[in-house]
């Protein structure tokens, strides 16, 4: 059989286990299945492409034709298969060392290398091509475009979830004149690529530099001004942006396999976006071009006025005299590492005939599916995630909320006008019979407004780190 249709066969194999991939990653249980399957799939596609390449500089005419070119065969796989450790070597240190509550700053810096990399190939096949056809330099330019925004803005976004000092400074110019410069930006490339149809070679590459310069600026401005409650739907359309330009590539370099791929990283990116527009009740466009949300400034003393603490003893009796329990994790569970502990004080209650649930909002933590992630992590049963949908109507029957770690996703002032994350929607913990917040301070979470749930009648604070206050009621509840 031809190579060519070997070849073919097996990138039709890879897609096919990008597609399962994708399809078993849509649910906790099977995610780590669907990982595999993905790494398989990305394990053929790169294999076949190495020895698709070196079939194809054996029988390039040119190499034929020039002895010198033959001898660097050798070091051009030797380079490719170099690059390959190198990726691999960076790729595992990154994901085993990376801290979980890190983990999105490092999908910010993959879908940035991603768009560099759609960049870099697409500019390389533009240097070497005698000949391009429209289509081809149209997929060239819009690589080059969405791939450089996309490299800036997931370095921006990176930086800003790591909180880098140069990133919390936000953007410059005013709303108003931050607009019509992105609109030169975007007129800019536009007319580059237009005038790229029909350049010189030398011409197009000088144009493509142009366009990948208007997208890297753009690729700032567009993300710098973005901040806060925000950031996760940025990430997910970065995501989304990094395979629609690898798609593009895929085009450019006639590869189907990067067509494929790129189109399904782009259409999961775009639905995840679209889903944790929802989740935070914000358009897409308000998201990219309204900036941050502003609200009236709180007086945290005031609206903390009547707080009343706890201690874990008392946690513990109450949830031991509760039919039914809720925890709502959130990020402070992430940085105190207590999903461990939440599970083991979980099957204390179970056995005592409580029933425990765990209420999931879609953006608790710093990432999508943040807290499945980690509760899957200490094997809490998948039944009793409850999603915010489901749970909500249930809260006034809660006889014990816990809330480990959450502050924006249980803030009741999301149903007021006016404030940073109005319209979000939020868990009705407040509806509960009893809640008890298990954190460090009174301190903000992410959006930074203060929680009136915390002085609420119905509601006390147990001050401490997540993991040790949950091993303390533990601890307590063995002694009851
Ligand atoms: P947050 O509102 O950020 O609140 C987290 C709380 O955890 C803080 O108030 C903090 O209070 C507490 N905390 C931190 N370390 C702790 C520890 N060791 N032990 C106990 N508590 C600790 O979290 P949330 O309710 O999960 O809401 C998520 C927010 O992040 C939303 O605003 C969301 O829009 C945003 N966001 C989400 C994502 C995704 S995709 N999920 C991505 C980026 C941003 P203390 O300091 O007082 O302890």
């Amino acid at each position: 059989m031809d190579s060519k249709v070997i070849y073919d066969i097996f990138y039709l194999l890879a897609a096919i286990l990008f597609i399962l991939g994708v399809k078993l990653m849509g649910h906790p249980r099977t995610a780590r299945r669907g990982n595999m399957f993905g790494v398989l799939g990305m394990t053929i596609a790169i294999v076949i492409s190495i020895m698709k390449a070196n079939d194809i500089m054996k029988v390039n005419d040119i190499m034929k034709a020039n002895e010198a070119l033959v001898s660097l065969q050798p070091f051009t796989l030797f380079v490719i298969g170099l690059c390959c450790m190198i990726g691999i070597f960076f790729g595992a240190i990154l994901a085993t060392r990376v801290k979980m509550t890190e983990m999105p700053q490092l999908v910010a810096v993959f879908n940035g290398i991603g768009g560099l990399a759609s960049v870099l190939v697409a500019g390389a096949a533009l240097v070497v091509a005698t000949d391009l056809f429209v289509d081809e330099k149209i997929a060239t330019a819009l690589s080059g475009f969405i791939g450089s925004i996309t490299f800036i803005g997931s370095a921006v976004a990176a930086g800003k979830l790591q909180e880098l000092n140069f990133f919390k400074k936000g953007f410059p110019l005013p709303t108003f004149l931050r607009h019509i410069l992105n609109l030169a930006l975007v007129c800019g490339c536009g007319w580059a690529s237009y005038s790229l149809l029909n350049a010189s070679s030398d011409q197009a590459v000088l144009l493509y530099i142009a366009i990948c310069g208007f997208g890297f600026v753009l690729g700032y401005t567009l993300t710098a001004p973005i901040g806060g409650a925000d950031m996760p739907v940025v990430i997910a359309l970065l995501n989304s942006y990094s395979g629609i330009a690898a798609s593009a590539t895929g085009f450019v370099v006639g590869s189907n396999i990067l067509i494929i791929a790129g189109s399904l990283v782009g259409a999961s990116g775009i639905i995840l976006t679209s889903l944790m527009c929802v989740a935070m009740n914000r358009s897409l466009l308000s998201v990219l071009f309204g900036g941050g949300k502003v609200g009236v400034d709180v007086d945290a003393d005031e609206v903390y006025a009547t707080v009343k603490r706890t201690t874990a003893d008392d946690v513990a009796m109450m949830a031991d005299m509760a039919e039914r329990v809720v925890v709502v994790p959130g990020y402070g569970m992430a940085v105190a590492q207590a999903q461990n502990a939440v599970s083991d004080m979980a099957d204390i209650l179970e056995a005592r005939g409580v029933t425990v649930e765990y209420a999931i909002h879609p953006v608790a933590g710093r990432m999508p599916g943040h807290m499945n992630v980690l509760l899957a992590e200490a094997d809490v049963d998948y039944e009793q995630l409850k999603e915010l949908e489901e749970i909500n109507p249930t809260f006034e029957t809660v006889d014990l909320a816990i809330v480990l770690g959450a502050n924006d996703v249980v803030n009741p002032e999301a149903r007021k006008e006016g404030t940073v994350i109005s319209g979000m929607p939020i868990l009705d913990v407040d509806k509960a019979q009893q809640v008890v917040i298990i954190k460090r301070s009174l301190g903000p979470g992410y959006a930074g407004i203060p929680n009136p749930l915390f002085a609420q009648d119905n509601a006390s604070m147990l001050f401490g780190d997540g993991r040790e206050m949950i091993q303390e009621i533990i601890t307590s509840l063995k002694e009851l």
